[in-house]
């Protein structure tokens, strides 16, 4: 990702500055968070078969090519549940998106906040050896193999903030004039091609923003349903939209929530 390398050199040195001001330290190092499963995490969660870290989400090789996110270890096709129940399913009169099924990074995420399969069910195994659906052959888990409490979001998303949901009111597309939202109640979404792909995001600086795409930015997940505006490729919000899975931020949030600048990234509110 040339402009996610470019994003991350800009990045740095707003780290560096941020630092300085004693503000915290957003540099990514799932090591330190509950993201790593291994025999090194801090809990709740580690598993004894292996002190890797990245293994319980991404391979180098022999990785789920249905999946839209980078080399995903964990099969998604096979075990995902058939159905899960969407936001939209509580008919909110305000509700203005149309809704995906749900699925791109959302169901990455669900691979373990669903609590359908255990965390170590993964394509590639750590060290030598077939590529397998699941390595727990006399391993255990100190805590639990499945996320707990609030972290186990299951598969009734009616009580979360809507996931495969379009952005802005719907309607946009890669040739929309900036700025320009159906739904004036959302803050203007940014767009760049990059490798000829549309990638879409909302800026967290403040307005205008500073129209690059950093990972401190609300990202959007292009998508194209048929069901949806006839397949055009539009922009999206999923769980990583607001969350990074490894930065060391409080609850993995792209940016700190304080004085909810999450959710006023994207709604004018
Ligand atoms: C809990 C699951 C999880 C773990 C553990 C994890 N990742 Fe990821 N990673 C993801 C997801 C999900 C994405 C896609 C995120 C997105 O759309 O922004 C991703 C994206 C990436 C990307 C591409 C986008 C980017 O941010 O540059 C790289 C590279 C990456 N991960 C490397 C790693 C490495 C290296 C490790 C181990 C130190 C690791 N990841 C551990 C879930 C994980
Ligand atoms: C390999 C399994 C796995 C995947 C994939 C995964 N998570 Fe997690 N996640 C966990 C575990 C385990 C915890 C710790 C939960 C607990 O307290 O029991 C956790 C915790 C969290 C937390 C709470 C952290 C805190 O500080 O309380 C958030 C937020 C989160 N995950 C978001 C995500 C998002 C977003 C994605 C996809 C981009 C994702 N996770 C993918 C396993 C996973
Ligand atoms: C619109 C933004 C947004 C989206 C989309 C979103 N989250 Fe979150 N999530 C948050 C915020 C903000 C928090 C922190 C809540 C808090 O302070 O307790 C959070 C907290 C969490 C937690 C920790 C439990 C808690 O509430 O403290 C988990 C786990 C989690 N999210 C997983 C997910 C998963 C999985 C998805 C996709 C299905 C998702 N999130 C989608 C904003 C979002
Ligand atoms: C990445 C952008 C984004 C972020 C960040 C975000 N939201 Fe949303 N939110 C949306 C979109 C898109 C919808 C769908 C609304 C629509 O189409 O009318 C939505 C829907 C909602 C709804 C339901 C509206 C309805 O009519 O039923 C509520 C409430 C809400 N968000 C609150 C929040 C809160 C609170 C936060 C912070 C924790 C937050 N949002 C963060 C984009 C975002």
């Amino acid at each position: 990702m040339k402009n996610n390398m470019l994003g991350l050199k800009i990045g740095s040195i707003a780290i560096l500055a941020v630092s300085f001001l004693g503000v915290g330290n957003v540099h990514a190092a799932v090591s330190n968070t509950p993201h790593n499963l291994g025999t090194t995490g801090p809990g709740p969660n580690t598993y004894s078969g292996t002190a890797e870290i990245c293994v319980f989400c991404h391979t180098p090789h022999g990785a789920d090519v249905s999946a839209s996110v980078p080399l995903w270890n964990r099969s998604l096709g096979l075990t995902a549940p058939a159905t899960y129940t969407t936001y939209d399913s509580l008919g909110t009169t305000s509700l203005d998106g149309a809704t995906a099924p749900v699925g791109s990074v959302s169901i990455a995420c669900l691979s373990c906040h669903d609590g359908t399969q255990a965390m170590d069910t993964v394509l590639n195994e750590p060290g030598s050896g077939a590529v397998v659906a699941s390595y727990s052959t006399g391993q255990t888990w100190t805590g639990n193999s499945s996320p707990q409490g609030i972290a186990l979001i299951g598969t009734d998303l009616s009580n979360d903030h809507p996931v495969g949901i379009q952005y802005g009111g719907g309607g946009l597309t890669a040739t929309t004039p900036d700025g320009t939202m159906n739904d004036t109640d959302f803050k203007a979404a940014q767009n760049d091609v990059i490798n000829g792909k549309t990638v879409w995001w909302v800026d967290t600086e403040a307005s205008p923003g500073n129209g690059t795409r950093q990972k401190t930015d609300m990202q959007l997940y292009t998508r194209s349903v048929a069901a949806i505006d006839g397949n055009a490729a539009q922009p999206f919000v999923e769980c990583a939209s607001c969350h990074d899975p490894h930065t060391e931020n409080s609850t993995f949030l792209r940016v700190s929530n304080d004085g909810s600048a999450v959710c006023l990234a994207c709604h004018t509110k």
